[in-house]
């Protein structure tokens, strides 16, 4: 994706073969810094303490912090210990578990001598693959917006709604969310994206504002309750999320505020897509409510902001009583029976367990 006009990726293997450059995204969108992880210990805390986040991206970045593993020591014991160590840095994006179950399926049979440089190849794989599920889905979303664009007068804007950011920084290109819009402002069909800001993190004002910034797609700022007015007002046409879960069922787990949205457009008869790669689901479960782990994080997220301030630098303010409580859930589930699809690579299907099935057959 875009950076001013660079295109760049959101990892890649730095130039001594061993470490990985990341985006870090904690300073986004005041400062745009590259950070070198070098040990899986690294990457154990860019991931838990989000200089990288979004469920696809998560994964990658496990993938790499294996291959480092690998490089001390190619052991089955380090590669179990290493598993562990990444899978319980953030416990609702399946898509962690999947990559981590993906390397260790990939290592197990090989010998150690060689395990460091398939390691670092099955990890490069994983970040190609990722791109092409996005533009897969990019290009299935595509096809829903030109629909929406065909029921419009010649010229009037498709207004789309998004949550969070599953935009390409939660990726390693393009984004699952974004890829149909981005698609369709390639396309030349008028968009214009409402940016949900996302409280506690602001991964909308911050992160998704910014990747809008650089691909030029019209879009503008709102506080996480003006969507569902909005819908009232028929000022959206569709909602596009991501999502860090997906169950067998078509339950759709991602980032808090979600579900909220999907009742506002459910009430309001607005078509509210989910875009994700298959990695996204769990096939182990059926009941997301009752079933995912929901990730709770430091209070400190809700009581404390952070921005630029008037002197250019960036820094923290509190905006909440010393001695308020604050509790964090960051994610919800929206039941199935709100969404109107699921975007896939394969196409896009009924949230429910025959729509899954039908495009992934092999899951039977
Ligand atoms: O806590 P985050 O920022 O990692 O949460 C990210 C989201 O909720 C995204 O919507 C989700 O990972 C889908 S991203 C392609």
């Amino acid at each position: 994706m875009k950076v001013g006009e660079r295109h760049t990726r959101t990892i890649w293997q730095g130039a001594d073969q061993h470490s990985v450059e990341i985006i870090d995204q904690r300073w986004l969108p005041h400062e745009f810094r590259i950070a070198s992880l070098t040990s899986v210990d690294n990457v154990a805390v860019a991931i838990k303490d989000m200089w990288v986040r979004g469920a696809p991206l998560i994964g990658v970045t496990a993938a790499y912090g294996v291959a480092m593993a690998m490089s001390v020591d190619a052991s089955d014991v380090n590669l179990d210990s290493t598993w562990h160590k990444l899978h319980e840095t953030r416990p609702t994006a399946i898509n962690l578990k999947w990559a981590l179950d993906e390397m260790r399926r990939t290592l197990l049979p090989v010998p150690h001598a060689q395990r460091q440089s398939a390691a670092y190849a099955r990890a490069a794989e994983l970040a190609d693959e990722d791109v092409e599920l996005n533009r897969s889905m990019g290009r299935h979303g595509l096809a829903l917006i030109r629909e929406i664009a065909a029921g419009k007068k010649p010229g009037e804007v498709v207004n789309i709604l998004t949550h969070c950011n599953a935009g390409w920084l939660a990726t390693v290109d393009y984004g699952t969310a974004t890829a149909p819009i981005y698609s369709a402002y390639e396309a030349g069909i008028p968009i214009h994206v409402y940016v949900d800001e996302t409280r506690p993190r602001n991964q909308g004002a911050q992160l998704t504002a910014w990747e809008m910034v650089n691909h030029g797609v019209p879009h503008t700022l709102i506080v996480d309750n003006a969507g569902g007015h909005l819908m009232q007002h028929g000022q959206v046409d569709m909602v596009i999320v991501g999502t860090d879960r997906t169950t067998a069922n078509g339950d759709v787990c991602n980032k808090i505020g979600t579900y909220l949205k999907a009742l506002a457009a459910h009430d309001n008869g607005v078509p509210f897509y989910v875009a994700l790669p298959s990695p996204t689901i769990d096939w182990t479960v059926r009941d997301g409510i009752r079933e995912i782990p929901i990730e709770e994080r430091s209070a400190e997220e809700v009581t404390y902001v952070q921005g630029r301030s008037i002197d250019g630098g960036i820094t923290k303010v509190r905006i909440s009583p010393e001695g308020t409580l604050a509790a964090n859930p960051a994610f919800d589930v929206t039941p199935a029976r709100l969404i109107t699809g699921l975007i896939t690579e394969r196409g896009v299907a009924i949230a429910s367990p025959e729509g899954l099935l039908g495009l992934f057959p092999e899951r039977k």
